[in-house]
C-alpha cells in the first residue's frame, strides 16, 4: 500500500510544485472516502491538483456550479 501511495504521490508531483501536505491530505481523504473543500486565492493550482488526481487515478472530473463557490467533484 505504501508503494502505491508513493507512486501516486510522485505522479501528482509531476504536475504540482510543492504543496506536499495538501497532496498527502487529499490522498488520505480519498482512501477514507471523505470529502475535501480546497480553498485559496485564484491561481494556486486547486483545479490543476484535482485534475492531476483524477487523471492519475483514472477518476471522473466534473464541476458543480454553486451559488457562491465552485465545487469540483472527483
Ligand atoms: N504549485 C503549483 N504547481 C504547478 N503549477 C502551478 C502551481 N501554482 C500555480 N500553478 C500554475 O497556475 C495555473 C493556475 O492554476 P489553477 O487554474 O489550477 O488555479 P486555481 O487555484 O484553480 O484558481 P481559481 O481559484 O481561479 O480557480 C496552473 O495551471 C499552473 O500553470
Ligand atoms: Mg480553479
Amino acid at each position: 500500500m505504501r508503494k502505491e501511495f508513493e507512486a501516486v504521490f510522485r505522479e501528482i508531483q509531476k504536475a504540482i510544485v510543492g504543496n506536499e501536505d495538501v497532496i498527502e491530505k487529499l490522498l488520505v481523504s480519498l482512501l477514507s472516502e471523505g470529502h475535501v473543500l480546497l480553498v485559496g486565492v485564484p491561481g494556486l493550482a486547486k483545479t490543476l491538483m484535482v485534475r492531476a488526481f483524477s487523471k492519475t487515478l483514472d477518476l471522473t472530473f466534473s464541476r458543480i456550479q454553486l451559488r457562491r463557490i465552485l465545487c469540483l467533484r472527483i
